[in-house]
């Protein structure tokens, strides 16, 4: 049964672009002596309704944290079954989002996945790349170190042709060639499992994002713990530097 979660008219102020640090599945597979694969498995199941609501609510983006570059350090039994999460996850759920005309980017280097992992990823962002509804942004083998290197290594490409002058380099043509390229800045950053840092994700991007830590785990972060931190958010008083 879907939980029913607050609309938009309950909010005073939306975010317009989410991300998700989606922590905690290796605690709560312990937590309930499971194997950890199951643990990954259980945090894959509340996605669709939490993309359901951000869609709901209107926001324009939702960035997900699936795996780090450097959650390759890993067993290779977990990343395997991490990689067979990715493909299921599409399977199931690429149907249903490109009926709501989800878009979905890839944020990170795809080019290290083994071929399946790929072609996945490169069809569900080709089949859906001219929706114009929800952004959703799902970061696989993302850093955002190595994202920033390789906008600068892009710059230095342009300027090295000649077409760009190294005068004219400026945070809108940097932030341009991240993934994320035209979207809007992170407003809320979510953590789950009450760890609270980056762990290098969307680093550019989160200049001025609020940040919340709900302390439950991942596989039972529900739509109401999500209106929870949406509501947190609107209290917030956002100054940018600013009086
Ligand atoms: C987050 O859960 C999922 C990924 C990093 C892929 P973890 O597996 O990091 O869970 P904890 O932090 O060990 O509880
Ligand atoms: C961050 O979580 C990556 C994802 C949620 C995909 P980690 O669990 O890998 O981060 P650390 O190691 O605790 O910083
Ligand atoms: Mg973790």
């Amino acid at each position: 049964m879907p939980t029913q979660g607050k609309t938009i008219a309950d909010f005073p102020r939306l975010p317009r672009h989410v991300g998700i640090i989606m922590d905690g599945n290796g605690r709560w597979a312990k937590k309930h002596r499971l194997a950890i694969a199951l643990g990954h498995r259980s945090g894959t199941e509340n996605l669709r309704e939490i993309i359901r609501h951000t869609d709901d609510l209107k926001i324009g983006g939702l960035s997900l944290y699936a795996f780090s570059t450097e959650n390759w350090r890993r067993s290779p039994e977990e990343v395997a079954a991490l990689m067979q999460l990715i493909l299921d996850f599409f399977a199931s759920e690429i149907d249903e989002l490109d009926e709501k005309h989800v878009r979905i980017t890839i944020l990170g280097d795809k080019a290290a996945l083994p071929q399946r992992q790929r072609d996945t990823l490169l069809e569900a962002e080709r089949r859906t790349g001219a929706n114009t509804g929800l952004r959703l942004n799902i970061a696989i083998n993302y850093g955002g170190r190595a994202e920033l290197v390789r906008a600068a290594r892009l710059l230095a490409e342009e300027v090295k042709a000649g077409t760009l002058d190294p005068a004219d380099i400026d945070e809108e043509s940097m932030g341009r060639l991240l993934y994320t390229g035209d979207q809007p800045d992170v407003d809320l950053m979510i953590r789950t499992s009450g760890e609270m840092r980056l762990s290098n994700f969307m680093l550019w991007q989160c200049a001025y994002a609020e940040f919340v830590f709900p302390t439950v785990l991942w596989p039972d972060f529900s739509v109401a713990e999500y209106d929870k931190a949406l509501m947190e958010y609107a209290r917030r008083d956002r100054r940018f530097g600013g009086r």
